[in-house]
């Protein structure tokens, strides 16, 4: 069911620091099931349109540069109230106020760099595995 199911993306900053392995440890001990999963890179008009809510926001072209400059790891997870849990499970947007135990208070380096991203609605789980996913990637 939709509603059991968030979108995440282990970001560059992550994958470059080794830390892919230790996020999807988290990830799994948490509970979560990958129902997707792919190593992939954004080009600059795929992270435009992902990010196309901050468009308007004066950190979008740092945001965009830095999200094409390497790979990342995209994934969609399911488990029960998915959003609400994933999101506790990787902290504050900035790392500096992101609970001791968390995806990002142990990989993250600053609130631009913040290591994994995880979708913030339903609706918006759904937007955004429907953007990297077709039907036949998930299981
Ligand atoms: P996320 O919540 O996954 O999606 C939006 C991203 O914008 C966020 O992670 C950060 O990577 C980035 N972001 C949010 N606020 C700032 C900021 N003040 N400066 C730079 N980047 C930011």
């Amino acid at each position: 069911m939709i509603t059991n199911r968030t979108f995440t993306m282990i970001k560059p900053d992550a994958v470059e620091n080794g830390h892919i392995g230790g996020i999807l440890e988290k990830i799994s001990s948490a509970g979560f099931k990958i129902v997707a999963m792919k190593y992939t890179q954004l080009s600059t008009r795929d992270a435009e349109a992902f990010y196309a809510v901050h468009s308007e926001r004066p950190f979008f072209g740092e945001l965009v540069e830095f999200m094409t400059r390497g790979p990342i790891v995209a994934a969609i997870l399911e488990k029960d109230n998915a959003v609400e849990d994933f999101r506790a499970l990787i902290g504050a947007t900035n790392p500096a106020e992101a609970a001791e135990g968390t995806i990002r208070k142990l990989f993250a380096t600053s609130i631009g760099e913040n290591a994994v991203h995880g979708s913030d609605s339903d609706e918006n789980a759904a937007i955004e595995g429907a953007f990297h996913f077709s039907g036949r990637e998930i299981f």
